[in-house]
Order: structure tokens, then sequence, then C-alpha cells
């Protein structure tokens, strides 16, 4: 087995990436994707991953990031590990432990002392993170409720809740960063990622929507409403408290008739009470699962970040980023 990253791949082999991000049930990738990426500002490493190859079959890749990750007692650059795939003809032959033992390597030499990476509980993957020294920090909460057809129609009182437009990723980030300020977890976000996803094809601004206060916007969701029985919020932000009760009754507003579900995001802890308090059942895990392993020896570890996946300051939304 060679092990190469993406510069020194040889050429001969890239359109074997397509085929990768077709087994990992994502649109495929070629250099003009990637490259747009790079550009637009993706937080990746700069060798952007490493991949498997046998004879001139690629069979297995690791993708990376870099990330912040805030702690009690400051920031610092961590690993988020992606993507990790090994295609089917090379499955059971030690290609995805070799490539992370890479990665691990790579990012020791890089001065990060923590990798990262999201899997879930019930996958075989799992087991070989664990086997790697990984080990569970964080589970996405879930809730969901019933919206009655006699739901309100509009939001209360002075609140409206509106389709946002590109122009609006500024605000959008605005409302991101105080909504963050002063948590735990990938955070700063990289700038400008609203758009940067946008623009990537992995958000579409329609389905964000931002909250109003008479004219100020005080909070945002990223809605997925394509199932006529169900709205999901998937990225719910309301820096101030007092406005989270408006937010759910803006959303239940939308999802009259339909189930409301909120995933993936630090909402549904934030606003626990309010959810309760509207009868929707409130989960603190789900199956996905965000994993931490150290590496380097305690002594130069600093602080251990991984019980900060239970902190109530944790933030987390949509994975932020990976
Ligand atoms: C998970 C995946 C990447 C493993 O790739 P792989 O190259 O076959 O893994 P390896 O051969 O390096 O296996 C390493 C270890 O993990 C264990 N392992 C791998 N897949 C496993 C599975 N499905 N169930 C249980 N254990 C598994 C192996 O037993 C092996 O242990 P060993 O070294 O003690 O023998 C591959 O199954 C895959 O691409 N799955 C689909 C995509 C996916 O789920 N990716 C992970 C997203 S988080």
């Amino acid at each position: 087995m060679k092990i190469y990253d993406l510069a020194g791949l040889p050429t001969g082999l890239r359109p074997q990436l397509a085929a990768l991000g077709v087994c990992d049930n994502e649109s495929p990738q070629d250099d003009r994707f990637l490259g747009r990426l790079r550009r637009l500002g993706y937080p990746t490493t700069d060798y952007w991953g490493v991949y498997a190859v046998e004879g001139d079959e690629l069979l297995a890749r690791v993708e990376t990031l870099r990330l912040p990750f805030t702690g009690r007692t400051g920031t610092q650059p961590v690993v988020g590990v992606a993507d990790v795939v090994t295609r089917p003809p090379g499955l059971g032959r030690g290609y995805a432990r070799a490539l992370l033992q890479e990665v691990h390597r790579r990012s020791r030499a890089d001065g990060a002392r923590w990798s990262f990476l999201w899997t879930r509980r019930s996958w075989g993957a799992h087991r070989l993170y664990e086997s790697l020294g990984y080990q569970d920090i964080y589970s996405t909460p879930y809730a969901l409720g019933r919206v009655p057809s006699s739901a309100a129609r509009r939001p209360p009182g002075r609140y409206r809740l509106l389709v946002a437009g590109a122009a609006d990723a500024g605000r959008i980030e605005r409302i991101l960063r105080s909504g963050t300020h002063g948590r735990l977890g990938f955070l700063p976000r990289p700038p400008a990622q609203a758009t940067l996803r946008a623009r990537l094809g992995g958000r579409s601004w329609k389905n964000f929507r931002i909250l109003f206060d008479g004219r100020r916007p005080v909070g945002y969701a990223y809605l997925s409403d394509d199932k006529p029985w169900s709205l999901t919020a998937s990225e719910v932000v309301v820096p101030s408290p007092e406005h989270r009760p408006a937010m759910l009754a803006a959303l239940r507003s939308l999802a009259r008739g339909r189930w409301l579900t909120f995933q993936s995001t630090s909402f549904v802890t934030d606003a626990e009470v309010d959810l309760r308090e509207g009868g929707f059942l409130v989960s603190p895990v789900s199956h996905a699962v965000l994993m931490a392993k150290p590496l380097v020896p305690a002594r130069s570890l600093g602080e251990d970040l991984r019980p900060l996946g239970s902190d109530p300051a944790f933030s987390n939304h949509r994975g932020d980023m990976f």
C-alpha cells in the first residue's frame, strides 16, 4: 500500500476520487470542486487528505480540517477528521486504520494536540475509532413535537420570521457570532461560513429564516422543509434567551399540522425548558456522536477537552463545519 496526500496523488488517479465520494453517499468530487472549496476558505489542512493506493487503484481516503476549538483555558487548532471511507474491494485490509494513523502523525507534526471526528454509535467504524483511542464526548440532542393545525398562523406580537437571501449573510454571521460568544466547541467558526456553505451548494439561502423583533434581527434558523409531514430545524441560533419562545412559536406556525423536529443544534439544550413546556419530546442524545482522541502524551496535552462535550456551554450546530 502507498499513502499519498492530495498534492502527491498521481494525476491518473484523480478521477477515482469521485468514486470515493459516491461510496460515501456524497456527490462526486473532482479537482475543480476541491479547488473551489479551498478558494472559498473552507478550513482544510494544507495537505487536504490522505489516500491509500494499491497498484493503480485508489481504495481509501480520509480527509481533514484544521479548526479552532475553544476550551475553558483558550482556543487551539485541532484536527477534524472527515470522510473516512474505504471502497468495497479494499474493505478489511487495514486501509482506514493506516490512513488515520497517518493523519495523527501529520497532525502531531503540525502542532495539533487533539483529533475529533463524528460518527454513529451503531456503525462498524465506531469500533475502529475506539481501537485507535477515540472516545465519545458528545451526542447531538434532538426534540420533536406534533404541531396542531390550529396553531397560530403568525409569530407573536412584533416578531416576524422572514426568508433570508444572500444579502443577509452578514446578518446571519453576526447572530451566530453573538450566539456563540463565550461558548465552548469548534469556535470561532471561520469567517463567512454561511456564505461559504451556500456557495458550495450545501445550504440554500431560501432555507434560512431570520427572526425579527420589529426591525431588529434576533435569531435565525436553518430549515429542511421538503417533506409534507415534517419540518426540521437543524441550526437554530437565538443569542438572547428572551427571544427563544418567539422563535419556537414562529417555527410552530410554519409547521402547522406537521411534526416539528430540532436536530443537531444546541438550541435543543439551550431552549430545553421552552421546548418541554411546549409539549416537545426532548432527547439529550442521538446515534450521532463526536469522538475525541489526544494526540500527545498527557503531560503535554494541556486542557482535557473531553469533558467539555457535557458542559452546558458546549455549542454545536450541524457538526460545526465537518
Ligand atoms: C469504516 C470503514 C472506513 C473501515 O474501512 P476498512 O479499511 O475496512 O477498515 P480497516 O481494515 O482499517 O479496519 C480496521 C479495524 O476496524 C474494524 N472494523 C472495520 N470495519 C468494521 C465493521 N464494519 N464492524 C466492526 N469492525 C470493523 C476491523 O475489524 C479492524 O480491526 P483490526 O485492525 O483489529 O482487524 C469502511 O467500512 C467504510 O468505508 N464504511 C462505509 C463508510 C463509513 O461508514 N465511514 C465511516 C464514517 S464515520
